[in-house]
């Protein structure tokens, strides 16, 4: 009969060897069932003498124990191992499309300011960004609105909490502080439109916290104001796919432009949506004018040697008016069923030669 070293030896050795559960089953069968080795030696506990008992009882007890733990330790290796190679083997790469591809929508607001963009940019304007918080300085004492000015208090700000130097930030009110921010970028001539987010504290059917504009500027040294109507006629015919769009000049004020103008468009409100270029209505869309001395000066520029003009409508009341969405809040709802219905295709990028919005 082997000893029990033997016995220990051999039967760590096949546990170790052993390389699936099957396998190591039958390790325990031979090395702890009921006819193995040890269970002979246990066997024979009977028939010894107390003392000789009481020396092998505890070494062949103490084998079975270790042998039992070792079992049970490469199980659990066992199990570890199956479980890791079963999810190697059915990993999936969340990354990838699902297919079919859903097909998503472009939500209109991309959509009528990448129509904007395209318009502009065939007259020769290049895109201008800026930040959404911005310093006191550029949103309001740049564009000529001095402390204390009552029209800074139009604006309906929404101001951060004060930093370390009791600074105010903003979140920008238009977007017009990146006319400032062109001017100390870039020399004249400039032609720029700035599109991008703006935030007022006001909600209603007409108005929500953020909301987009879109501002346009042109500095040189003889810029004149023929030009920007004639810009925002040019504008207006294509945006609203009409032959003609009339268009009234009223006056009107803004710190950053003098004289000021607020444009209206001619348009027909008999029907259930607004016709543009027809009918005898008037409705406003956007403010413009010469840009202010003081706002040429602010931007690093010489009145003396510079002028130019300005211009800033509202996105999302373009998108509305072309596109008959009755309630801006509907804009910002997230509502897969209205982007859905006033969404677009994800390729009909729009530009002039195939049209604007197909
Ligand atoms: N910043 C003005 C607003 O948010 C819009 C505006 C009016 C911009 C006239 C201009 C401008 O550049 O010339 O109400």
């Amino acid at each position: 009969m082997p000893g029990i070293k033997d016995i220990q030896k051999s039967a760590l050795t096949a546990i170790a060897a052993a390389a699936n559960e099957a396998e190591l089953e039958a390790a325990r069968v031979e090395f702890l069932g009921k006819k193995s080795a040890l269970s002979e030696l246990m066997k024979t506990l009977g028939k010894m003498s107390p003392e000789e008992r009481q020396e092998k009882g505890p070494l062949y007890n103490g084998l079975r124990a270790e042998l039992t733990e070792a079992i049970a330790a490469k199980k659990a290796e066992l199990h570890e191992a199956a479980l890791n190679a079963r999810l190697a083997e059915e990993k999936i790469d969340v990354t990838l499309p699902p297919r079919p591809m859903p097909q998503g929508t472009i939500h209109p607001i991309t959509h009528v300011t990448d129509e904007i963009v395209a318009i502009f940019a065939d007259m020769g304007f290049a895109v201008a960004e800026g930040p959404d918080i911005e310093s006191d300085y550029y949103n309001f004492t740049a564009l000529n609105f001095p402390e204390g000015h009552p029209a800074r208090e139009m604006h309906d700000t929404f101001y951060m909490v004060p930093d370390e130097k009791g600074e105010r930030k903003v979140l920008r009110t238009h977007t017009s502080p990146v006319q400032i921010r062109t001017m100390e970028k870039q020399k004249p001539p400039l032609r720029v439109i700035i599109p991008g987010r703006t935030y007022r504290c006001d909600s209603d059917q007409t108005h929500t916290p953020m909301f987009h504009q879109l501002e346009g500027l042109a500095v040189d040294k003889t810029t004149t104001l023929g030009e920007l109507k004639w810009v925002l006629a040019e504008f207006c015919k294509a945006f609203f796919e009409v032959p003609e769009a009339p268009m009234r000049f009223r006056p009107s004020y803004f710190p950053f432009t003098e004289p000021s103008m607020e444009v209206d468009i001619l348009c027909d409100r008999s029907g259930g949506n607004v016709k543009i270029g027809e009918g005898e209505d008037w409705m406003e869309i956007l403010g413009c004018g010469m840009v202010h001395p003081n706002v040429l000066k602010f931007g690093g520029l010489d009145p003396d040697d510079y002028q130019g003009w300005a211009f800033g409508m509202g996105i999302d009341r373009l998108a509305m008016l072309k596109y008959g969405i009755p309630d801006l809040r509907d804009f910002f709802a997230a509502d897969l069923r209205w982007l859905k219905h006033y969404g677009f295709a994800a390729l009909d990028m729009p530009n002039l030669a195939t049209g604007l919005s197909r």
